[in-house]
């Protein structure tokens, strides 16, 4: 008893402490103009995601545990979806969201050779997801200004062999969901949401990630809430989250409660009751492999980190809402020489990043407004693989092409984006908008 009172207060003591040090850390953050680098990311946090992690860290249960159980019933919440399983990243999210469709406990399963429509204009590894489970990406185009799947194409791309569609809502714009969900039901397709750019997004009044049979959240450092390294896969159904689980878990088998805890008897009696005929009957259902599975857990110090930052999400949201709105108004007047990002009238996105196109007839070039903005401490990044199916690791894979990829192409070529995140205030901003006017100036 002695020991728990020393221990709890000597506890209290360095969370004080810790809460203090980055009091401190933080209120030496200061923008100096010119000098500080302007982001196109980057995490926000505060005493509060330190102390959590502290915290967790002195519980030393570092693997995935109560904090990692609290964040998966917290984001289920958030998302307005029945079932949550956290990851290790966006990209192990994309891997599992498709690979539990694939998965041999799930119900009416994808196969090898079955068909997923995409985008080409894609980050890597939600397209990386289809073909790590042996499917077919059918590739069609975006729209240039919303860089969004065009939905006019969708159905055409179908055969006989299309099982999915899987989306992402670029930089945080929605896609055109009503026309792609009356499509995916029309033909039974399953339709996975790629979120790891859209938390908080909305189409119609509804988030992104609550369209699909499954949607993918990515929590790196740049994305609009962050654990470091982590992600999450939420859905509805049941067979789909035990698959899901499974999946991240080795591949054991999932009974319907957390299988790294059986403490109820019941859960004990359900663990010894196995009838494999293959294995010794009463087997360990803790160590049964119904998947092939992966390890994709996270740690416990991620999950903490993540409990925090979900509350903050509204108020983040909040601030790239601003700061869009903001930049969009200063670029306005250049839209002769640059595509504005469009989004439809049922959308409310929270922006990831602000895309800028520079148009054909435009007098400056993507890599002169790129070095101009990066020589100024704005950071710049290209809209991920432009077209994926031009880098190396994807020219030969195979895939069907049903339609052209111009816009996906142009984007590779003339694309690029600079920050909006809410680590950018008024004095950032002023600072962006200047730089902006200047290059303007000398065209
Ligand atoms: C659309 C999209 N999907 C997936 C990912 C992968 O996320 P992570 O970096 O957490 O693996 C990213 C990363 O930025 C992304 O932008």
């Amino acid at each position: 008893m002695k020991k728990n009172i020393i221990e709890t207060n000597l506890r209290a003591n360095i969370l004080k402490l810790v809460n203090n040090f980055v009091r401190v850390q933080k209120s030496r953050e200061k923008f100096i103009p010119g000098k500080s680098r302007i982001h196109f990311g980057a995490r926000i946090y505060d005493q509060k995601e330190v102390v959590r992690l502290v915290n967790a860290s002195l519980d030393f249960w570092i693997t995935l545990g109560k904090e990692g159980r609290e964040f998966e019933t917290n984001f289920a919440k958030f998302m307005n979806r029945k079932r949550c399983v956290v990851v290790n990243s966006g990209s192990s999210a994309d891997l599992l969201a498709v690979a539990g469709l694939c998965a041999k406990t799930f119900p009416n399963r994808m196969l090898p050779g079955d068909e997923v429509i995409t985008t080409a204009m894609a980050f890597p590894t939600t397209v990386a997801a289809i073909l790590h489970n042996n499917l077919i990406p059918v590739f069609i185009d975006i729209e240039l200004d919303t860089y969004n799947i065009d939905a006019n194409k969708l159905e055409a791309a179908i055969s006989k062999k299309t099982r999915a569609i899987i989306l992402a809502h670029t930089l945080g714009n929605p896609a055109e969901m009503d026309k792609i969900v009356k499509i995916a039901k029309k033909h039974k397709l399953y339709l996975i949401e790629d979120i790891c750019d859209a938390l908080d997004s909305r189409y119609g009044g509804k988030l992104c990630g609550t369209f699909g049979d499954v949607a993918a959240a990515g929590f790196y450092p740049a994305h609009h809430m962050m654990m470091g390294e982590g992600g999450a896969v939420v859905m509805d159904d049941l067979e789909l989250f035990k698959s899901c689980r499974s999946l991240r878990d080795w591949g054991r088998e999932d009974l319907g409660f957390d299988m790294g805890k059986t403490n109820s008897i019941e859960e004990l009696s359900k663990r010894f009751s196995s009838n494999i005929s293959s294995l010794p009957k009463g087997y360990d259902r803790k160590y049964i492999y119904t998947n092939i599975g992966y390890n994709l857990k996270p740690t416990d110090l991620q999950c903490a980190i993540g409990i925090e930052q979900l509350r903050k999400v509204p108020a983040f949201t909040l601030m790239r809402k601003k700061n869009f709105k903001t930049l969009y108004e200063v670029l306005k007047p250049y839209k002769k020489f640059l595509i504005l990002p469009r989004s439809f009238s049922k959308s409310d996105p929270s922006w990831f990043a602000f895309p800028i196109t520079v148009c054909r007839n435009s007098p400056f070039s993507r890599k002169e407004i790129m070095e101009f903005l990066e020589s100024n401490n704005i950071e710049t990044r290209v809209l991920f693989a432009g077209n994926i199916l031009k880098h190396p690791g994807y020219r030969d894979i195979k895939h069907r092409t049903p339609f052209n990829l111009n816009n996906s192409n142009f984007v590779l070529s003339n694309t690029f984006f600079v920050g909006i995140y809410p680590g950018i205030g008024k004095s950032e901003m002023n600072y962006m908008i200047g730089v902006f006017q200047s290059f303007f100036n000398k065209k």
